[in-house]
């Protein structure tokens, strides 16, 4: 047996998005032709993880074949129910919260107490139905401790990660992903892993995702390059740990979590190929396409991942990213404009200043305009981008995001009562008052 826990392996990565990936951490694990040999080299099992239905089309269709020291069935003993009360799923809908209106926090604090992935994992919103596989959570996670010698999966959903202070590990079944603020991860539903903090206290975003996985939005006339390109995607090369040591694995499963005892690691794939993986993409690599001459099109020209939701057109999440661009439309009220949408659109901020709302809205933040709720610039806002001499003006020291679901977004009790909600958010469009007298002519 070796010891070379995977903390202690550098990273490295595959380039591509969806791709059929192979890899292998020892020479000639991976069977070459077929996928379940009599024997498997090295006296590994074979075992597939799979990503959709069997019978899923073709271009959908996601499944990785991993050979292993033991089988998962080995990785798994008799469960406990264990409580993790800040972790919720929907349905989730608290009597005395109210979750019509526009909401804003400011960023959760770093806190005194150790915090792990799990027990620093806080849920603001959750939509949609964790039974039904719809919908999904919005998440701050506050980490400043590693997982060791414990495991974690969910049979809910894919996590996808925007970290926004300090940096992660996520050492998976599949190998090492490493990120920082400015980048995302993808993990995967099914997929062990624990994380490991590298840089800390680390503050982030999550999208639990209990629909259909993400994707790369269609272009349609854009063609074939621009927003998120495949190329920037990278998914971890094989990497295991043999690894025997008292061990906790916890699953989330319907919303509940059960753990259990094992006595060795889980990570113990030493080959794999496939197409279900978890992958990370550094969103400074998103080169976003807007608005040449007057007017902007919707935001969705901002859209990095999409998960579908079975209505053509309709996402069960969007995720879309306002990063640092140029601003040159003529003639044109440069910021979002006024609007109310059948989408609830909750957003945090990474880094810098959004323009859309140039105080309040903070690195760490987060705000929610739930369907059908009016949002749009703040008066300040409002008045520079009337008033401004349209230059072309590049917007600098920014980047934030949007989870846009289809589903009402309901607030958790933290988030009502414990989250740094700002009273006074809507009183930012105060002030925004009628310029109409009747007459002609620009007011
Ligand atoms: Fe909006």
């Amino acid at each position: 047996m070796t010891d070379a826990r995977l903390s202690q392996t550098e990273p490295r990565y595959m380039s591509g998005f969806g791709n059929d990936f192979e890899t292998e951490a020892l020479p000639d694990a991976l069977p070459q032709g077929m996928n379940s040999p009599q024997k498997v080299n090295y006296g590994l099992y074979g075992e597939q993880l799979s990503g959709t239905a069997f019978t899923a089309p073709g271009h959908q269709n996601e499944r990785t074949w991993c050979y292993r020291i033991r089988p998962s069935v080995r990785h798994q003993g008799r469960f406990s129910r264990i409580d993790l009360p800040h972790w919720k799923s929907a349905p989730h809908i608290i009597d005395d919260v109210t979750s019509l209106g526009q909401y804003r926090w400011d960023p959760l604090p770093h806190g005194d107490t150790d915090l792990t992935w799990l027990t620093g994992m806080r849920t603001m919103t959750t939509a949609g139905d964790v039974n039904t596989q719809t919908g999904m959570a919005s998440h701050i996670y506050l980490v400043t401790q590693s997982m060791t010698d414990a495991y974690f999966y969910s049979a809910d959903s894919e996590l996808l990660v925007v970290p926004q202070d300090g940096r992660l590990r996520f050492a998976t079944e599949l190998g090492i992903i490493d990120v920082a603020p400015q980048e995302i991860a993808i993990i995967p539903r099914g997929l062990v892993y624990r994380v490991e903090v590298l840089e800390g206290p680390a503050r982030g975003f999550v999208c639990e995702n209990y629909g259909q996985k993400f994707v790369l939005p269609g272009r349609g006339p854009i063609g074939a390059n621009c927003m998120a390109n495949k190329r920037d995607f990278k998914t971890p090369v094989a990497a295991f740990e043999d690894r025997d040591a008292p061990s906790t694995l916890t699953v989330k499963w319907c919303g509940q979590f059960h753990a259990c005892r094992i006595d060795h690691s889980p990570l113990d794939v030493v080959a794999w190929h496939g197409n279900y993986a978890p992958v990370k993409y550094d969103l400074c690599t998103y080169c976003p396409v807007g608005a040449i001459l007057f007017d902007h099109p919707d935001p969705s020209i901002y859209t990095v991942l999409t998960a579908p939701s079975g209505v053509e057109g309709t996402a069960n999440i969007d995720f879309v990213l306002f990063r640092d661009r140029w601003n040159v439309a003529e003639d044109t009220f440069r910021p979002p404009w006024y609007h109310k949408n059948v989408m609830s659109e909750l957003m945090g901020n990474i880094h810098g200043q959004y323009d859309a709302k140039p105080k309040g809205f903070v690195p760490g933040g987060m705000s929610l305009h739930n369907c059908m709720l009016p949002h749009g610039p703040d008066r300040a806002a409002f008045e520079a981008a009337s008033n401004a001499d349209l230059k072309p003006q590049k917007l600098e020291n920014t980047m934030s995001f949007m989870f846009e679901t289809r589903f009402p977004q309901h607030l958790t009790e933290f988030a009502a009562k414990e989250a740094p909600l700002q009273d006074d958010y809507v009183d930012c469009w105060d002030g925004l008052d009628k310029k109409f007298d009747g007459t002609p002519g620009v007011k």
